[in-house]
This record gives C-alpha cells, sequence and structure tokens, in this order.
C-alpha cells in the first residue's frame, strides 16, 4: 500500500494541525482540570467545517473524502484526544447512521445541523448489562399509536448530557435476538430522556460520558430509523466505520507520545551525555516508531477502503485493535523515557498514558475486534 496524500488531503493536514496547535492546545489544561467540556473548541470546529467533513455538501458538510476526516482526527488527537472521540463519536455514529438509514425528510432535517455543528450527535447502544453482548440489549421500545414508548437504561454514553440528538437502540420484539433491535433518532429534549451520573474517568476529561435513561419516554414513530428490526446492522456497519475514527485517535495518541519521547531523549542529560545516545534508549524509540508506522499503515490502509465504498469490517477491526495497542504501549514506553518527570503532570505524556487506555475498550474491546477478524477469516 502506498501512504501518499492528495493536496487536498495534506492542506487539511496542515489546516487542522494549525488549529490543534493554535486553538485546542490551550483549552487541555481547563479539561483536564475542570471536567470540562470544550464547547467554546466543537463551536470553532463548526466554523472550520470539521462537524462534517465527510457529509455530502448537499446535507450540509464539507463534501470531502473519508481519509481527509480521519487525517482530522488524528491530528486533533495529538493535541487532545478528548476533542478526537467527540468528534469521531459525532461524526461516525452520531451523524453517519442518518445519513445512510434515514429517509429523506430526516436527512434534510438532521443531518445540515449535525453537518455544520449546531447540534452535536451522539450514539447510545451499550446498556449496564450489555457491553460486547450488544444484542442482548434490553432497552424496550412499544409501538404505541403514533409513538414509540421507550424504557430501559444506556451507560457510558459519549457525548451524552451536551449532544443534542441521539442515535438509541431498543427492543422492539422479545423473540429475536439482533433482529428484535430498531434504531430511533432521540432529541435531547424528549420528555422521558433523562440525563444521569457524568462517569469519572481515568482520562479523556475533555468528553462527556453520562448514563441515560429513557422512562416512558415517548418517541414519534417517525422517528424510527430504518426498519423496525434492523437496528443492530445499523450500529454494527456504523461502528465499522467509527472502529477506524478510533484508529485514527490512538495513532494520534501514539504519534504525540513518540514526539514527545524523541525530543526529551535528545535534551536530556546523563552520564555527561544526551540520554539518545544510550543505545537501550534508541532501541526503545526504534521500536516505539515502528509501531506507529505500522498502525498509520493499518488505519490509513482501512480509510482507503471506506473511501472506495468496499467492506471494510475485517481491516477496521485490525486497525483498531493494533493502533489502540500501540497508542498504550507507546504511551508507557513515553513515560519510561522521561523517567520521573513522565509521572508528573508538568510533561502531556502521563495524560497520553491514561487517555490511551480506553481507546482498547471503547468501539468494540480488542477481544471483541479478535473476535471480528477471526470470523471473517474463518467464514
Ligand atoms: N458489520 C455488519 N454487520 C454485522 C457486523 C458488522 N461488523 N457484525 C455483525 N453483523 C451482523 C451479522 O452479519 C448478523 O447478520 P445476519 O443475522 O443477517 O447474518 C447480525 O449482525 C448478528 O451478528 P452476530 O451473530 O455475529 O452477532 P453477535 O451477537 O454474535 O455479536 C459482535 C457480534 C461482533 C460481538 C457484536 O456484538 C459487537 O461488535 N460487540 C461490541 C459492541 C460494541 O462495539 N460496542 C460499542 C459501543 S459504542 C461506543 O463505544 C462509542 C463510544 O463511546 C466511543
Amino acid at each position: 500500500m502506498n501512504l501518499t496524500f492528495t493536496e487536498e488531503q495534506e492542506m487539511m493536514r496542515s489546516m487542522v494541525r494549525n488549529f490543534a496547535e493554535n486553538e485546542v492546545a490551550k483549552e487541555v489544561e481547563r479539561m483536564e482540570t475542570e471536567d470540562r467540556f470544550p464547547k467554546e473548541v466543537i463551536q470553532k470546529m463548526g466554523e472550520l467545517g470539521l462537524m462534517g467533513v465527510p457529509i455530502p455538501e448537499e446535507y450540509g458538510g464539507s463534501g470531502m473524502d473519508f481519509t481527509s476526516y480521519i487525517i482530522a482526527i488524528n491530528e486533533l488527537a495529538k493535541v487532545s484526544a478528548s476533542v478526537g472521540v467527540i468528534l469521531s463519536v459525532h461524526t461516525s455514529v452520531g451523524t453517519n447512521p442518518i445519513l445512510y438509514f434515514g429517509t429523506e425528510e430526516q436527512k434534510k432535517k438532521y443531518v445540515p445541523k449535525l453537518a455544520s455543528g449546531e447540534y452535536l450527535g451522539a450514539f447510545a447502544l451499550t446498556e449496564p448489562s450489555a457491553g460486547s453482548d450488544a444484542a442482548s440489549l434490553r432497552t424496550s421500545a412499544k409501538k404505541d399509536g403514533d409513538y414509540y414508548i421507550l424504557n430501559g437504561s444506556k451507560m457510558f454514553i459519549t457525548n451524552g448530557g451536551v449532544a443534542d440528538t441521539y442515535v438509541v437502540f431498543a427492543r422492539t420484539s422479545e423473540e429475536k435476538r439482533s433482529k428484535g433491535i430498531s434504531a430511533f433518532i432521540v432529541e435531547k429534549d424528549t420528555p422521558g430522556l433523562v440525563i444521569g451520573k457524568k462517569e469519572r474517568k481515568m482520562g479523556l476529561h475533555g468528553s462527556n460520558t453520562v448514563e441515560i435513561s429513557f422512562d416512558n419516554c415517548k418517541v414519534p414513530k417517525e422517528q424510527l430509523l430504518g426498519e423496525e428490526g434492523q437496528g443492530f446492522k445499523i450500529a454494527m456497519s456504523n461502528l465499522n466505520v467509527g472502529r477506524i475514527g478510533i484508529a485514527a485517535q490512538a495513532l494520534g495518541i501514539a504519534e504525540a507520545a513518540l514526539e514527545h519521547a524523541v525530543e526529551y531523549a535528545k535534551e536530556r542529560e546523563q552520564f555527561g551525555k544526551p540520554i539518545s545516545h544510550q543505545q537501550g534508549l534508541s532501541f526503545k524509540l526504534a521500536d516505539m516508531a515502528t509501531s506507529v508506522e505500522a498502525a498509520k499503515v493499518l488505519t490509513y490502509q482501512a480509510a482507503s477502503l471506506v473511501q472506495k465504498g468496499l467492506p471494510c469490517g475485517k481491516e477496521a477491526s485490525m486497525a483498531k485493535m493494533y493502533a489502540t495497542k500501540t497508542a498504550v504501549q507507546t504511551a508507557i514506553e513515553a513515560v519510561q523515557v522521561f523517567g520521573g518527570y513522565g509521572f508528573t503532570e508538568d510533561y502531556p505524556v502521563e495524560r497520553f498514558f491514561r487517555d490511551a487506555k480506553v481507546t482498547e475498550i471503547y468501539e468494540g474491546t480488542n477481544e471483541i475486534q479478535r473476535l471480528v477478524i477471526g470470523k471473517h477469516l474463518l467464514k
């Protein structure tokens, strides 16, 4: 695979890098210390067209290719993994399901607002007892005249509490496991939609993660997304693409950790010379750089499949599994290169270390990615 980018994609990279270094970096401290959602950053991203990079222009998006979108997440995550995941969830699983499965009316009503950043999107699949086994979800949606009445609770909802629309998965039939699940577009002010506890997390402090519940939540029947029983397919097919976004987020963390480690190794002197002159340390950096490069190839290869309209399930899982493992390992090694300083909040590597871990967990744990890859190999 040839990892070269078009002029347009390179322009996207330098525009987002500039924005991240000038506008996002200065907000990182507040996100970290106050657990603060960076709403001003997200608003500016909307103005720059970043909240709808791959969305067609006719639906208010920037109409750019999928690789440009992945570049945007990759560059943002180098500076703030929180902003990276906010964008990835908003686009891949908050907006795309409506774009690909919505009626023309639903698309016209929601996609331009989401693509411009006026609305923020979220995705509500996971439940307290249904994580990896998503098809076992219990939230119910019972048809009642012109409405569906939703009851149940959802867990670990990224962008929850700050989102304007939620793509919600609920059971419309008790008998059929994955085929009894349907998808709904639920607006934030719908009576019966209750925003619950905000999680206190190890990392990603700028990204909101909340519980939500549905208490006889009355959703108009026009808000059904796709057909009854099609919900699991909608969730899975959008998660395929979403996993490439998470790979890009993880790649950004790994690249940032490597860059900081290399710079520090050149500056820090011990035994009368920079520590980079110690072969043991240069070997460590070499291993980190090789893994980062491999993660980059897998991530952009998966992105190129989406761009060409080809199946990407296996490659998305491979990219997600490898890039997120690389993010964790590279961040751990970066802390090691920094020694005692790496364990303090004076340097960003401890944040990379904390932010990286969840990438191996959300949008399908890396064990689930192996399951998906295995199924593809053996079918
Ligand atoms: N793409 C398209 N279709 C898929 C699919 C995929 N990746 N995976 C499964 N399907 C389809 C299957 O083809 C099957 O269809 P048919 O019945 O028509 O053949 C149907 O869905 C059921 O598939 P399985 O029998 O394989 O389903 P399963 O119950 O065994 O589960 C699983 C499969 C892969 C384990 C799935 O449950 C899974 O991916 N679990 C992980 C859940 C997950 O990723 N959650 C993320 C939450 S969102 C999030 O994290 C966002 C965030 O905050 C950052």
